[in-house]
């Protein structure tokens, strides 16, 4: 149990009703929140969700009705049209309904989203705008989502309904929630049945169990349940098709073994197989790679590149995409450049995000134009890939844009000042624009609010290095370490400070620590891997080069210390044998062909 003395407890600073609480549970809130004396002054008009949560100021609704309620205003004189369930039938006796009338806007289900989304707040809400202007929305990415954009952490409902067919095939909440009683519009199965015909799916052909058993509940096979601190299932709204071959190939739950847990995914996948479904892509599925890249596997790169350009995959997948490429620095692809100019905000959001690797000239040549984007995330995003912008050094019409994209920034984060992740990002952002004592006041208010938040130990420490007070930096590792005794990033970044204190054999404890507590990324063995070749045990270097190299095929670094290894070694087939490797990684790099012919042999 949580007590009160502890940040997360219900009157810490964490778990303020006001802090995290209100603005989903209450309607009109105003936080105001005085960082000076970490304080609130929050005023909202109900405490509970009323209509003005969802359709904005009532005002004009009010004077509708004294007005006799004209059937031909749009959203009854609400300021946001929500009404966007639209006509269904069944075309030509097809076996799923189509929409009669295409939707051409998401603002039902973005206003829903505000609030039954895993996000964070940017500033004031705007009743009618895209949710990420309002909102920055946590993509479906590791650790929050699986590969394969499952729920996993609790993420409540828009960022997985928005990866599903349904969602581009223009269903919205409404079709299937009543949107003020809040209940299913029909019970059971017939919530489906109103656009899949009952004589074609609800039928044993399809589901293969008894009729009207829990087994034959389309929800429950296309909508699996993940239940959260104990007592809160929640549905994954991504509607997806069970697929228990990809749970055999890449750990990813599946709904068939969710209810049958004593049995393994390989019989889940032997019935389904015998039911007659046809798996055609479980060595392609852009879930596979997306997993890859992130466990360091660049050659999943080309894969996720097809992911982040593919038109027919839905916008979330495709920035999805566009942001793993930038955190692994892997290559862009070649539609990169349209996708910043893309009408979706997401696409845009997401190829901003991509360049995060880039060369920082290269980055402001491209980001240029959406310095005035109209959507809030997208602008922030272009703050956080500019912030090292040296503003003296450009003219001073686009300095001046700059500073102001810049100003917004630092202005929703205090608006934010009570939420420890707006610290933490606001830290980093801070760090990027060169103000290291505002980054540190920021990161130390970040852990004042949450000491629990390790991110922000861990950048702490990293920028008190960089200030050179190693001491106090150890200390910050240390208590890191308390908190989480395994944290491969704490364990590495001690193993670099004993290194640099000249503590060599302590440091080498820590970095083989951090390799082995290594689940994603390459990078703490590959260290380590150097740091036992500077420490003399060349075999044992090349051994944990070997296992990351099976782990982690064709990552350029580890093969060029692998080729440098074994040929100072004297190991010259070896040498060559990886050197052919090498060059395979990046076939147009000409050093990498010069050591291979330094090499000479066959
Ligand atoms: C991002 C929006 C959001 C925030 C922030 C939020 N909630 Fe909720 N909460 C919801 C939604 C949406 C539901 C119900 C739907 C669901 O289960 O997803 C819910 C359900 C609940 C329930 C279940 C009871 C019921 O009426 O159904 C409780 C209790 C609750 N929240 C308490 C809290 C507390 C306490 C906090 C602050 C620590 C909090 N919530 C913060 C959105 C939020
Ligand atoms: C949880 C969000 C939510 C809340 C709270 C809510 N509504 Fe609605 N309301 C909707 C949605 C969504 C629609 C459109 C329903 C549809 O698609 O059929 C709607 C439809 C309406 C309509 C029909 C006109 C239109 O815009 O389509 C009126 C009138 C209305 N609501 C009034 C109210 C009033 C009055 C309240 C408070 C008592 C209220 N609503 C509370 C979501 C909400
Ligand atoms: C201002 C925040 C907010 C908005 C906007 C909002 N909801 Fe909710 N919703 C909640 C909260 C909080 C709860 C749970 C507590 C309650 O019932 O008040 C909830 C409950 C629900 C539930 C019931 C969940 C359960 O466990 O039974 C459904 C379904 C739902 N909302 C759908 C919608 C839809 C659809 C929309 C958009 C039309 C919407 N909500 C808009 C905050 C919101
Ligand atoms: C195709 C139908 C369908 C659509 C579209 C849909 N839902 Fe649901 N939703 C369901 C079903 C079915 C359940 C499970 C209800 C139950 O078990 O009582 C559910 C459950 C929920 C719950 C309860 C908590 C949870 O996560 O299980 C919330 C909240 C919710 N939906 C919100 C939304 C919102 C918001 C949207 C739009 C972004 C939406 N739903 C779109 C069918 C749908
Ligand atoms: C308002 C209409 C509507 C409702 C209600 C509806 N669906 Fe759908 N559903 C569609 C449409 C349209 C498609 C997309 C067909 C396509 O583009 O291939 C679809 C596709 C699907 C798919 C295929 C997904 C895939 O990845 O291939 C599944 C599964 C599905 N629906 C399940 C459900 C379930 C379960 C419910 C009830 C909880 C439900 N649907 C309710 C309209 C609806
Ligand atoms: C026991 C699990 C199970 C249940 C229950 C179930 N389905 Fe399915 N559904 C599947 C599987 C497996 C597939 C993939 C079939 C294939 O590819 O051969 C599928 C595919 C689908 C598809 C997409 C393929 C197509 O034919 O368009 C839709 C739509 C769908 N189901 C709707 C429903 C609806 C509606 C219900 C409830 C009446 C339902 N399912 C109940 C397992 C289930
Ligand atoms: C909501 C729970 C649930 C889900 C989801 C579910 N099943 Fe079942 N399944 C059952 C139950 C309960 C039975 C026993 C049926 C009976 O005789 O009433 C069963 C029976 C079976 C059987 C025959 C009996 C046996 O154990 O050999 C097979 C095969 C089977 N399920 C496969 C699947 C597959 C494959 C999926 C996913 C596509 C799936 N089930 C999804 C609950 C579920």
């Amino acid at each position: 149990m949580t007590d009160h003395t502890d940040p997360l407890h219900w009157t810490g600073p964490y778990m303020n009703w006001n802090t995290r609480c209100a603005e989903c549970h209450s309607t009109n809130v105003e936080k105001r929140y005085d960082a000076a004396t970490r304080s609130f002054d929050t005023r909202f008009s109900e405490v509970d969700v009323s209509c003005e949560a969802c359709h904005g100021p009532g005002a004009a609704h009010l004077k509708w009705l004294e007005a006799g309620s004209d059937d031909t205003v749009p959203g009854a004189g609400f300021p946001v049209a929500l009404d966007q369930r639209g006509d269904w039938a069944f075309v030509d006796g097809a076996a799923i309904a189509q929409r009669l009338e295409p939707l051409n806007s998401n603002t039902q289900i973005d206003s829903c989203g505000r609030c039954h989304s895993r996000r964070g707040t940017l500033g004031e809400y705007h009743y009618g705008m895209p949710l990420l202007d309002t909102h920055r929305l946590a993509l479906p990415e590791s650790p929050l989502y699986h590969h394969d954009g499952q729920i996993r952490d609790e993420v409540f409902v828009y960022g997985s309904y928005v990866q599903s067919k349904m969602h581009q095939a223009g269903v919205v909440c409404s079709n299937c929630h009543e949107s003020h009683s809040l209940q299913l519009r029909a019970p059971a199965n017939g919530v489906c049945a109103q656009c899949h015909q009952a004589a074609v799916y609800d039928q044993p052909e399809h589901h293969h169990h008894p009729a009207g058993s829990t087994g034959a509940a389309c929800a429950n096979c296309h909508m699996p349940e993940t239940t959260y601190m104990v007592v809160d299932p929640r549905r994954d709204h991504s509607m997806r098709i069970p697929r228990p071959d990809l749970s055999v190939v890449m750990g990813v739950p599946n709904a068939c073994n969710q209810c049958h847990q004593d049995q393994s995914a390989e019989w889940a996948l032997a019935a389904v197989r015998d039911w007659g479904m046809r798996l055609t892509d479980t060595g392609s599925h852009p879930g596979r790679a997306l997993q890859h890249l992130e466990q360091g596997k660049l050659q999943a790169t080309p894969s996720v590149q097809a992911l982040a350009a593919d038109s027919t995959a839905t916008p979330i997948m495709r920035a999805t995409a566009l942001s793993a490429l930038g955190q692994a620095g892997a290559g862009l692809p070649p539609e990169t450049q349209a996708l910043l100019r893309s009408p979706e905000p997401l696409l845009r959001m997401g190829a901003v995000r991509s360049l995060s690797n880039t060369s920082l000239q290269q980055r402001y040549g491209l980001l240029q134009p959406l310095i005035a984007d109209p959507v809030t995330s997208v602008r922030l995003a272009v703050a956080e890939n500019l912030a090292p912008v040296p503003l003296a050094q450009i003219p001073e019409e686009q300095a001046e844009a700059l500073r102001a994209v810049f100003a917004e920034y630092v202005a929703i984060a205090q608006e934010h000042a009570d939420m420890p992740g707006t610290q933490l990002q606001l830290g980093m952002f801070l760090l990027n624009r060169g103000d290291l004592p505002a980054a540190e006041k920021a990161y130390r208010e970040a852990l004042y609010l949450n000491p629990q938040l390790l991110p922000a130990r861990l950048n702490l420490a990293d920028l008190l290095r960089v200030m050179q007070r190693e001491d106090e930096a150890r200390s910050e590792l240390q208590t890191a370490l308390e908190i989480a005794p395994n944290n491969s990033a704490a364990l590495h970044s001690l193993g670099l400070l004993e290194t640099r204190a000249g503590n060599r054999a302590v440091a080498l404890d820590y970095l083989r620590r951090a390799a082995e507590q290594e689940t994603e990324g390459t990078r703490h063995r590959y260290v380590y891997a150097i740091a036992l070749h500077d420490s003399g045990e060349q075999n044992q270097a090349v051994s944990v080069l070997e296992a990351l190299q099976r782990r982690a095929p064709g990552n350029a670094d580890v093969l060029l210390a692998l080729v440098n290894y074994t040929a100072n070694s004297g190991d010259r087939e070896r040498a060559r044998h990886w050197a052919k490797l090498l060059v395979a990684s990046d076939p147009g790099n000409r050093n990498y062909q010069a050591l291979q012919q330094q090499l000479g042999g066959p």
